[in-house]
């Protein structure tokens, strides 16, 4: 037994369990919620005529992109190498690297070029178009170039109004063996900022900068902005676009439900964690949830402290070590009873992405009960 354990894909002797037979913590996929979560973004998409470029980061998992795409492992983008590697290995095409393209990153991308009917890459500065225009793309191939814009969320990209986005266009297309494949804004100020003024904002700005590319003499095909806050409360400007490219709408979590991108019932993802001591005498309980199991983010955000307690609004995470959780009451005393040592306890997360990145593997559940387990990539 030990060794089919030791031998066995992470997880597998676990399917079939229920939820409370786990080894906590684990990271709790409900599938159907998953399911719909997708579902809806893919015809979000149908609805305004935009292809969805769904991003992979949140999950980094080979059955989460094949929900995100509706099956077709079709045009996807992922905020690593390692993600890309992956799904190119397992028949995904029309992947994006969505990070800005660096001199280093060129051996991985010349494979990836070679072997993928359509590997696109990112740039947004002149040090990665020398370093396109200085290298061939493998044989019969060309690299496909899309220019990231920055439309107010001062991350990666050209500032949407600075001429240099024309400029590095005008530069792109007429680089031998290149092809300029349009323009990205990630609108993560949808974050940061109101969501419709992030999302209108980075339309008609990504709209503008497109005029401007073709009135440079440079098509631009692909117009394409997204985050999960702006793509779960779409817009009918949004037909004017070509592409969306939202990720974390497949787990969503509490932070999304803040910025009114879903309810708690939506989240898809939750971490199951047990009750593993009674501390009366400072009216706390600890759990076995640290900051591995949880990921620190959040702290601030809620009043219930570093995640969501699902069914015990009153209970706060107020504190986590390595592998321990601090639990108390926002208000008066704790119900011991109502804890039981052993007993199982939900956390909905404040950002799934950094908390899903705390485990080589999830455990997807349907009605309670193990369906799968999706092992995850974790490298860069
Ligand atoms: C470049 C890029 N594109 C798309 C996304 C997806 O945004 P969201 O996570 O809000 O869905 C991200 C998320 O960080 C991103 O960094």
């Amino acid at each position: 037994m030990a060794e089919a354990v030791k031998e066995g894909f992470p997880g597998t002797n676990d399917i079939g369990k229920s939820v409370d037979e786990l080894t906590t913590p684990a990271f709790v996929v409900d599938l159907p919620k998953v399911e719909k979560n997708c579902a809806t973004m893919l015809e979000t998409c149908k609805k305004f005529g935009v292809q969805l470029r769904a991003q992979t980061k949140t999950h980094k998992t080979i059955e989460g992109s094949i929900l995100q795409t509706g099956g077709t492992r079709r045009s996807i983008v992922t905020s690593t190498l390692d993600e890309a590697e992956l799904f190119a290995k397992n028949h995904f095409d029309d992947i994006l690297y969505g990070f800005p393209l660096i001199p280093h990153h060129l051996p991985r991308v010349f494979q990836l070029t070679k072997t993928l009917e359509t590997f696109h890459v990112m740039v947004d500065s002149d040090v990665a178009v020398d370093t396109l225009s200085a290298n061939s793309p493998p044989e019969g191939k060309k690299w496909s170039v899309f220019l990231k814009i920055d439309c107010g969320n001062k991350r990666a990209g050209v500032w949407w109004e600075n001429k240099d986005a024309e400029r590095l266009a005008v530069r792109i297309h007429g680089t031998p063996n290149t092809i300029f494949k349009g323009i990205y804004a990630h609108c993560g100020n949808s974050y940061s900022e109101p969501v419709t003024n992030a999302r209108n904002n980075s339309i008609d700005r990504m709209l503008a900068v497109s005029e401007r590319i073709v009135s440079s003499g440079v098509p631009c095909p692909t117009v394409g902005i997204g985050s999960t806050p702006s793509c779960r409360q779409p817009c009918p400007e949004m037909e004017k676009l070509t592409e969306l490219h939202p990720g974390n709408y497949v787990f969503l979590d509490v932070q999304q439900s803040t910025l009114g991108s879903c309810t708690y019932d939506d989240i898809a993802c939750s971490v199951a964690t047990r009750v593993i001591g009674h501390y009366p005498h400072r009216n706390q309980m600890l759990i076995d949830c640290g900051f591995l199991g949880l990921s620190k983010q959040g702290w601030g955000c809620m009043r219930t402290g570093y995640g969501v307690f699902r069914g015990h609004p009153n209970l706060k995470l107020c504190a986590m070590t390595q592998e321990i959780g601090f639990v108390e009451p926002l208000e008066g005393s704790l119900d011991f009873a109502q804890f039981p040592i052993n007993s199982l306890l939900h956390i909905l997360p404040w950002h799934s992405c950094a908390t899903a990145a705390m485990y080589p593997y999830y455990h997807v559940v349907n009605q309670g009960k193990v369906t799968a387990t999706w092992k995850t990539t974790r490298g860069w």
